[in-house]
């Protein structure tokens, strides 16, 4: 049966060695406390480092036996792959700069080096146990090259990938010298999850700013698939959470711990040992709180609880003794023999304990800097059987999109952190329950569960579109067959647009017309008498003419508005209707206006705005406005708008490459091989008017109606060449 493969840096245990014995206990953290009820279902598996460098081979082996029977693979990691991979590049470049502390972030080629090795040997886990029909789930930014790995080795795999920080925004994420490795390695899933929409939207736009992708709806357009990017808001197993609230264990260890702290109200306080979590800022609002309202002193205390990590990363040793400091400077400053303001446990806790501190607290103070999600927030509400208490959350926590009902604060902010403290302690009961039953519902429903049943389904989803799209790639047997069609034929139609078809897309007239090896391809295939070549561009005839007028060839100009076969003159068919042009131009010269970098080019039958040197981003923002509303007027003018490269053309709906393609079919119709080339979505018109037995072939990676697709204008170029060599293929580096 089909299983899913969850792989992630940490297993969810992390095995210790006490006293020379092997000690497993569940791993902290977000990640490994989320998925942990999902892996062990049927045949699935978790590959994941267990967490200790094992230098023995029996000791290795012992832990490969004893985590089988628990659904889980080891990935071993040496002390170097250790301190490179896992505390170097993943913690110490990009943890860092993920949670926009870029100023902390190293940027050393030995650690990347040594996270691409780690990325490849988790990759050779994979293949281990992937078989066909399984699902590859990747999680977070310590693998974020693994899904282009795992593509190259299983191409037709199904991979999701979900980052469970935050994604940053493009001018912090272009810092990192290796931003297109990472995020090309990214791009090798089928589906990208994020937590929020915002980090969704920063991830896009690196993707369109630095590797040149954009999107549609989300969905990015990578080589020859369709990559779907989404955010899924992470839940937690509310009902584990609910129920172990309510469990004997928990009860019993909640009347132990009031006994010994006391009648005082408590505010709690739960994250690992990390500069994103705001813990220092945190400290001082609670200093400042005690030192502006005295009256709350001896009656409140903070119950912060700090689970040790990454503690060989110098900025956390740092960090460590800054709390310490603070923490002491707090109780020293307001402690009373009956009263200790602040306890502090550096140490993580089991479940029972968690569950009893979340019930007895009166307000959980969740303040971090940057969060992707923020697990113990949504926690601490499930938690509470009798709906009394308050949540203070950063408005800088991805779990901050959907508790609502929380108090929402800016972690920078000491005032109001002081002042939210104040108004979650003196929250009136019914409003603590509405708040807190609003947050329950909503997290009761968008629970863990329903978070991989969704993530799932869009998996699925993008996999069956890929299907329904998929397009047949051209490889040197393809070329083979159709080139043997092609010496077998006695009368040939070849049609081909020409930019990004024949030639680069450029904009540089010094660049732009053909090289002397496309024109030397295109002559030897027109001196065969059986040849009919067609070139179909969006171009004005003078420069179809100045570059092609030569070559006994038929030119297609402005989508077909012109037209001249090799040895005639051009002509246009049809008397096109050209008034609209009074109405179109003063708003298209509004947009040139309004968008530096922008220009209008007009043609015999058409206009066109050209955005490709205008600001990235404000270009794309214009082109949706100019083609919302001129979808709005074109209908009524009998007018089609066609957004392209870079483009946004207005042109009479009378005209269109496919119109023009249907002249030479019925004129030759006795032509026995026909052959289409195109790389823009107006080429898709040609192709639609193909008759049955013609071969459609489409340039780059785009959705297309074709039969085949082949990469880049070069591809092309090669083919040609094949059958100018008639038929037989040229092999090249
Ligand atoms: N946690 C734990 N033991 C502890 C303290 C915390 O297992 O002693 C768990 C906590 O229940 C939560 C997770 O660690 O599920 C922390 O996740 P969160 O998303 O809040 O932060 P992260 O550590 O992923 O940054
Ligand atoms: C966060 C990360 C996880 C990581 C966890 C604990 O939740 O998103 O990927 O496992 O922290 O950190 P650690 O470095 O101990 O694995």
């Amino acid at each position: 049966m089909a299983k899913t493969i969850i792989v992630s840096n940490r297993l969810p245990i992390k095995i210790q060695k006490v006293n020379n014995e092997l000690v497993y206990q569940t791993s902290e953290g977000g990640l490994a406390t989320g998925l942990g009820s999902i892996y062990k279902e049927g045949e699935n598996v978790w590959i994941g480092w267990p967490g200790l460098y094992v230098e023995n081979k029996s000791t290795k082996e012992q832990i490969v036996d004893e985590l089988k029977g628990n659904n889980m693979r080891p990935v071993f990691l040496t002390e170097d792959e250790i301190k490179d991979y896992y505390e170097g590049f993943s913690n110490e470049t990009l943890w860092p700069t993920f949670h926009y502390f870029n100023n902390y972030a190293i940027h050393e080629e030995n650690l990347w080096e040594a996270y691409v090795n780690v990325n490849q040997k988790f990759c050779k886990e994979i293949i281990k146990v992937a078989e066909p029909g399984d699902t590859i789930w990747i999680h977070d930014y310590q693998l974020l090259i693994l899904p282009q790995l795992v593509r190259f080795k299983l191409p037709q795999s199904s991979i999701g990938f979900f980052l469970h920080i935050p994604f940053p925004s493009y001018e912090v994420f272009r810092l990192l010298p290796w931003r297109k490795e990472l995020l090309n390695g990214m791009l090798g899933a089928d589906l990208l999850g994020f937590h929020t929409y915002d980090d969704m939207r920063h991830f896009l736009s690196s993707v369109s700013r630095l590797v040149s992708l954009s999107h549609t709806n989300g969905q990015v357009d990578v080589s020859n698939r369709k990559v779907l990017v989404d955010a899924f808001p992470m839940g937690i197993d509310y009902d584990k959470y609910h129920e172990t609230a309510a469990s004997a264990e928990t009860l019993k260890r909640e009347v132990r711990y009031r006994s010994s702290i006391g009648n005082s109200k408590l505010v709690l306080s739960i994250d690992r040992l990390d500069y994103s979590k705001g813990i220092p800022n945190r400290l001082k609002a609670f200093e400042l709180f005690l030192r502006n309202n005295p009256e709350w002193r001896s009656k409140v205390s903070l119950l912060m609880v700090v689970v040790p990590s990454r503690d060989k990363v110098e900025r956390y040793k740092e960090l460590k003794e800054e709390i310490d400091e603070l923490t002491g400077r707090i109780n020293g400053q307001f402690g009373r023999l009956s009263w200790t303001p602040v306890h502090y446990f550096y140490r993580s806790f089991p479940l029972p304990a968690l569950s009893a501190f979340y019930r007895m607290a009166d307000v959980a103070l969740v303040t971090p800097m940057r969060d992707g999600m923020n697990l113990v927030a949504k926690e601490y509400i499930a938690s509470k059987l009798d709906k009394r208490g308050a949540l203070v959350l950063s408005e800088m926590a991805g779990a901050s999109k959907e508790l609502l009902d929380s108090i929402l604060i800016n972690p920078n902010d000491l005032n109001q952190m002081v002042e939210a403290l104040k108004t979650a302690l003196n929250m009136p009961a019914e409003e603590q329950e509405h708040r807190i039953g609003n947050m329950q519902a909503s997290l009761k429903k968008y629970n863990i569960h329903h978070w991989v049943k969704i993530f799932m389904e869009r998996l699925h989803y993008i996999k069956e579109k890929q299907k329904r799209l998929s397009t047949q790639l051209l490889d040197d047997q393809i070329i083979d067959d159709i080139s043997e069609r092609y010496m077998n034929a006695g009368r040939r139609l070849i049609f081909a647009d020409y930019d990004g078809t024949l030639s680069p897309h450029t904009d540089d007239p010094s660049t732009a017309g053909p090289d002397k090896e496309l024109l030397q391809t295109l002559k030897i295939l027109a001196k065969d008498p059986a040849n009919r070549i067609v070139i179909i561009s969006s171009r004005d005839k003078t420069t179809l003419q100045n570059w092609l007028g030569h070559l006994p060839i038929d030119l297609v100009a402005e989508h077909g508005v012109w037209l001249k076969e090799a040895d005639g003159e051009f002509h246009t068919i049809d008397k096109i209707e050209n008034r609209w042009k009074y109405e179109i131009r003063p708003i298209l010269e509004d947009y040139v206006g309004r968008t530096p970098g922008s220009f209008l080019e007009e043609k015999d039958y058409s206009l066109v705005w050209h955005y490709r040197r205008v600001e990235t981003g404000l270009g794309e923002l214009r082109m949706r406005e100019l083609t919302s509303h001129m979808k709005y007027l074109a209908p009524n003018m009998n007018l089609q708008v066609l957004d392209g490269d870079n483009i946004v053309e207005v042109k009479s709906l009378e005209v269109n490459k496919g119109k023009a393609a249907s002249r030479w079919i019925e004129k030759f119709s006795n032509a026995d091989f026909i052959v289409t080339f195109g790389d823009d979505w107006t080429d898709e018109d040609t192709f639609k008017a193909m008759p049955e037995h013609a071969i459609t072939i489409k340039v780059g990676s785009a959705p297309s109606i074709a039969e085949y697709r082949i990469q880049t204008y070069k591809d092309v170029r090669k083919f040609l060449r094949t059958l100018a060599n008639n038929g037989k293929l040229i092999k090249e580096k």
